[in-house]
């Protein structure tokens, strides 16, 4: 039998761990070939997911540069996934998310006439300035999109708001809490991050639309609950962007009870969420992990495209303005029927099933379910 050859195209972080489960199911499944493109938009953050699960790409285009700006990266990408395409000339292209290199991952597909499977496909904040660029990313790749995965019935009803064709579109659960479920029993046994008998608040921000005042303001939030609460510990694995560290580093890199690290590992992160008190963070895929583990996020964003943790009360959005962190952040460390209330592990993201469905789905286009 001619196995249909897939194309996973991976950049980033979130993309490796939310593609980790994705490439575990098109390996053990005999009707395709899965090929993992390592675009190597990040280059530390990427090693670290593919060492966690064990990933070893096919090959690795190498595109990252120092600072990198988003002209530069997209024209990298381009060029580098087109000869990709020409080197191992697949059936189909997949990614997930909305950086650079998935925008760049369907565009090529799209230039070869090749068909896009998009995973997370449909979030929207319906600004594009926010999160920036990731917005744009998304809905340009959902326009050239031929299977959409939507993880909920919300980014769903989005993709038919744009009038995206309903046979084209499955609500899957999202890959995260499949990668979160395996990774689980792993990450518990041999992290320590929290003192005994101290809170730990665990931060985390990288968009690029934070950089500069916003981002200073929210360190000014974490200085100031620092100073007036040593008895809670704060930890910041910083992201590699030098437009965090310029910033993060002057404002509260010298603070007795804040810890600014290296980013940790998929496993010790899931380790550091779970032991937290409550997470700070402007991230994606916290807000989708954070609440299946039981932890309130006070989210560092006006906007959000993932709407559903919100609406069950298990995650707050609270943007980057001074007063309004510190008083979210003192009610949950105060008022433990306000820290009650948010912290009860729903998980509307996933069932951790998202992957097989995708595989099945995939299988049954290509007449092999
Ligand atoms: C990117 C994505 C963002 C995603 C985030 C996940 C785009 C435009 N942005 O943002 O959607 O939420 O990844 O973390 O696609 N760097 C390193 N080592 C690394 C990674 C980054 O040194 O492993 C530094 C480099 O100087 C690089 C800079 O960070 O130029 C920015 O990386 P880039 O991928 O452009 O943006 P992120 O902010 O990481
Ligand atoms: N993460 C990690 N180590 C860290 C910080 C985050 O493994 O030090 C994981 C986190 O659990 C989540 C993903 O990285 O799965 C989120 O990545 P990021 O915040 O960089 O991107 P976003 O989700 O905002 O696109």
């Amino acid at each position: 039998m001619n196995k249909t050859r897939i194309l996973c195209i991976v950049g980033t972080r979130p993309e490796a761990i939310k593609m980790a489960p994705v490439i575990a199911a098109l390996k053990a499944a005999d009707w395709c070939e899965c090929i993992v493109i390592a675009t190597g938009q990040h280059r530390e953050l990427l090693d670290q997911v593919f060492a966690v699960f064990d990933i070893r790409p096919d090959a690795d285009l190498k595109v990252m540069q120092e600072n990198q700006g988003l002209a530069g990266l997209t024209a990298r990408l381009l060029v580098a996934l087109d000869a990709a395409i020409d080197q191992w000339q697949p059936q189909m292209l997949m990614a997930q998310g909305d950086t650079t290199s998935v925008l760049c991952a369907a565009m090529a597909a799209f230039y070869r006439r090749l068909p896009f499977a998009h995973v997370e496909a449909g979030l929207r904040t319906h600004d594009l300035g926010n999160p920036f660029p990731e917005e744009m990313n998304r809905m340009m790749a959902g326009l050239l999109t031929r299977w959409h995965f939507a993880p909920t019935q919300s980014s769903c009803d989005n993709l038919l708001a744009e009038r995206v064709d309903p046979a084209r579109i499955f609500v899957t659960g999202n890959t995260v809490i499949d990668a979160l479920h395996s990774v689980a029993e792993r990450a518990d046994r041999s992290f320590q991050f929290a003192k005994p008998g101290r809170r730990l608040v665990l931060v985390t921000a990288h968009r690029r639309e934070n950089f500069g005042t916003p981002l200073a303001e929210i360190c000014r939030a974490i200085a100031a609950l620092a100073a007036r609460r040593p008895d809670v510990d704060f930890l910041f694995p910083w992201h590699p962007n030098p437009n965090v560290r310029a910033v993060v580093h002057p404002a509260i890199g010298s603070l007795p009870n804040v810890t600014l690290c290296e980013p940790l590992d998929y496993l010790q992160f899931v380790a550091a969420m779970r032991q937290s008190h409550f997470i700070l963070s402007d991230s994606g895929g916290v807000q989708e992990e954070a609440p299946a583990l039981a932890k309130p996020v006070l989210v560092l964003r006006r906007e959000t495209e993932r709407p559903e943790a919100v609406a069950a009360g298990v995650v707050k959005l609270v943007g980057h303005d001074f007063d309004d962190i510190v008083a979210a952040a003192d009610a949950l460390l105060d008022q433990p029927q306000a820290y009650a209330a948010m912290a009860r592990g729903v998980s509307p993201y996933g069932d951790g099933h998202a992957a097989a469905r995708i595989e099945r789905i995939l299988a049954a286009s290509f007449g092999a379910a």
